[in-house]
């Protein structure tokens, strides 16, 4: 879907301003009685599908905070298609929702109708391109509004692949009219394991498109068959490491203000601990887009 049929996923200064977490079912609770706020919440739509109460406390929420649906099982990477009774459920949660940004991974998780508990990587080929941006364009039919699709955390390559990510990610953008979250971390880890410019990559990403950025933390685990000796897993289940910080001031001086969020989704800590990562992005974000401005001025 192209052009004026796609209604542009907002960057509105509310959410640019501050930084959001990631809400997860522990904490769902204390957020519902006003205990806890922060800039914007993004959620799993997955956990709420079959989860009457929940959604009902998600309802409440979203009366008073914006939000986004972070899909982990649309699959758009899937050759057999997407599950289009999946894509109804998630319409209908998007309509009681009205979140300000739908997004998901550039990946596959379903296989012959059965799903997979991972988020697996494509070959970044003329193919997979055909096949990806297809089913872009039926989850943005479905959902009248632009798709985010997400920079997957990367830990093995294709032979077979043709084109970088993220070319492979701006062709996307310019067939389907899709925006791009861009993960940070995944960023980070992806350039770790695969031997690749961190800063390069951010450099190259289609700045245009950025409707969001993701910040999460990453486990190290020794790993033989690397050139380091160990390979960065995107667990979710620590805080954000010191050059993912430095790597995320580089983005936004480059992309310019975007909603951020944090992300931890394993070993979840106090929701106070999430509110420190996300005052902490804000104070990165502070400081960055002001020194950007500072040179952009002194040019
Ligand atoms: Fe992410």
């Amino acid at each position: 879907m192209r052009g004026a049929a796609v209604a542009e996923a907002g960057t509105s200064e509310p959410q640019a301003r501050r930084a959001g977490v990631g809400l997860r079912l522990p904490h769902l609770a204390e957020v519902a009685t006003g205990a806890f706020a922060a800039g914007w919440f993004e959620v799993h739509p997955e956990n709420f599908l079959a989860n009457p109460h929940a959604r009902e406390l998600l309802q409440h929420i979203a009366t008073r905070h914006a939000m986004s649906l972070h899909t982990v099982g649309l699959s758009v990477g899937s050759v057999g298609g997407l599950d289009r009774d999946h894509l109804a459920r998630l319409c209908r949660l998007v309509a009681e929702i009205d979140p300000v940004l739908v997004s998901g991974h550039l990946a596959w998780s379903t296989h012959r109708g059965r799903y997979l508990n991972d988020l697996l990587p494509l070959p970044y080929t003329e193919e997979s391109l055909r096949v990806v941006a297809a089913h872009v364009d039926e989850a943005q039919q479905a959902l009248g509004r632009a798709y985010v699709l997400e920079n997957p955390a990367s830990y093995v390559g294709f032979a077979d692949s043709t084109m970088t990510e993220v070319e492979f990610l701006a062709e996307l953008v310019a067939r389907t009219d899709c925006r791009l979250l861009c993960d940070v971390s995944n960023a980070y880890l992806s350039a770790a394991n695969m031997g690749y410019d961190a800063y390069a990559y951010i450099d190259a990403f289609p700045a245009h498109a950025v409707a969001e950025l993701h910040l999460g933390g990453f486990t190290r685990e020794a790993d033989d068959a690397t050139p380091g000796g160990e390979v960065l897993i995107d667990t979710h289940a620590a805080a954000i490491a010191p050059p993912v910080w430095e790597l995320f001031a580089h983005a936004l001086r480059r992309f310019g203000a975007r909603p951020t969020l944090i992300e931890w989704d394993n070993d979840i800590p106090a929701f106070s601990r999430l509110l420190v990562e996300a005052a902490r992005a804000d104070a990165v974000a502070t400081g960055a887009l002001t020194e950007a401005r500072a040179h952009a001025v002194t040019r």
